[in-house]
């Protein structure tokens, strides 16, 4: 199962093993991840599953969809890397994944 990184505000890191299929946002609550609240259950509609994700993995992910990037915009200080962990689904492509956990949801 490819391995995915979550790094905390305070510099803290947990590494997971998430199966294929998966969203990165399923793995995060599987694992009890801190920081990560997923309030809608991945339904692409509460933005508290947004995390930051590492410079060198953004041009690996396939672009936001629409809806979820409208939504990024309510999230708490939104960058470029910004994503939603319900919207990310594992591949083998992203072993060694590295997301940033927002210091707050919301
Ligand atoms: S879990 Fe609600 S938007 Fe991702």
């Amino acid at each position: 199962m490819p391995k995915v990184t979550f790094i905390q505000p305070d510099g803290s890191a947990e590494t997971v093993e998430i199966a294929e299929g998966l969203s990165v946002m399923e793995g995060a609550m599987e694992y009890g991840i801190p920081g990560i609240l997923a309030q809608c259950g991945g339904g692409c509609s509460c933005s508290t599953c947004h995390c930051y994700v590492a410079d060198e993995w953004v041009a690996a992910l396939p672009a936001p969809a629409d809806d979820e990037s409208g939504l990024l915009e309510f999230a708490w200080e939104p960058k470029e890397s910004s994503r939603l962990t319900c919207q990310i689904h594992i591949t083998p492509e992203l072993e060694g994944l590295i997301l940033h956990v927002p210091e707050q949801q919301i």
